[in-house]
């Protein structure tokens, strides 16, 4: 089973639209026509339409950070599937540590933003991992192992080899910190265990888990050589195009 990288941007709140526009073209203008590997640019909300622009016409795809799993109506601040494919969106992040951890968003709740992003034909890209503490209790798998039942509690067999899961240990992000190619690939290979006990081994062997976590040109090379690391989801290297573009050569 050959699984394309997919190597996305996440900016995060960072950018304002005159640098989104100038990132979103380094990247277009080095990548070309034709690219071996999936890439798409995760930016603020209110640069998706800026960023759209930029990519239109180009295999750099369009990804939003989060969603709102509601169709139009009363619902201040929020903005749902509906309204990112509108802009161009083919991808969303959905159930990141920050938005766990600073947000309180649960597994339920993202579950929702799942079926939300299915039903307007996204593509999620759900994140999960563990903290240092749950890491040095040793409680690794039980933690990823609760955010993916509980994250694709509602998600069926048939949809379920078309979602992106990104495994980023909260320890290694925007730390300096990177697993090492095989803690990564450990963890990795459980999610596609577990995703074959849910699902089927043929949806598991479909699915794309991206690493993220400190990701940079020095070690993208080694984390995508092992067998079970389809691709990166990438903070703080995203933001610098040489940074960016380095991580998508390695792949
Ligand atoms: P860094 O690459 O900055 O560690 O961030 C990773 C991340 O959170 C991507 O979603």
């Amino acid at each position: 089973m050959s699984r394309r990288y997919l190597i996305a941007g996440n900016w995060k709140m960072n950018t304002r639209s005159r640098e989104a526009t100038a990132l979103a073209k380094a990247v277009v203008d080095a990548i070309g026509e034709d690219t071996p590997v999936d890439v798409a640019l995760c930016p603020p909300a209110v640069y998706l339409s800026v960023v759209a622009d930029a990519v239109a016409g180009t295999p750099v795809g369009l990804g939003a950070q989060n969603l709102y799993p509601a169709n139009d109506g009363a619902y201040t601040g929020e903005i749902n599937a509906g309204m990112l494919t509108d802009v161009g969106c083919r991808f969303v992040i959905l159930g990141h540590s920050e938005r766990r951890a600073l947000m309180g968003e649960t597994d339920a709740q993202v579950s929702k933003k799942l079926q939300a992003a299915l039903a307007g034909n996204l593509v999620p890209i759900v994140c999960v991992g563990e903290t240092l503490e749950d890491r040095e209790a040793n409680r690794t798998e039980k933690v990823v192992g609760t955010q993916i039942r509980g994250s694709l509690s509602e998600l069926d067999e048939v949809r379920a080899a078309g979602i992106v899961v990104a495994y980023e240990p909260v320890w290694a992000i925007g730390t300096g910190k990177t697993a090492t190619p095989e803690q990564a690939e450990e963890v990795h290979a459980f999610i596609r265990k577990l995703l074959g006990e849910l699902f089927t081994d043929d949806v598991a062997a479909q699915i794309r888990i991206q690493y993220g976590g400190s990701v940079k040109p020095g070690n993208a090379k080694q984390l995508l050589g092992k067998p079970n690391i389809d691709g990166a989801l990438v903070g703080g290297a995203s933001l610098k195009a040489d940074d960016f573009l380095g991580i998508i050569n390695a792949a």
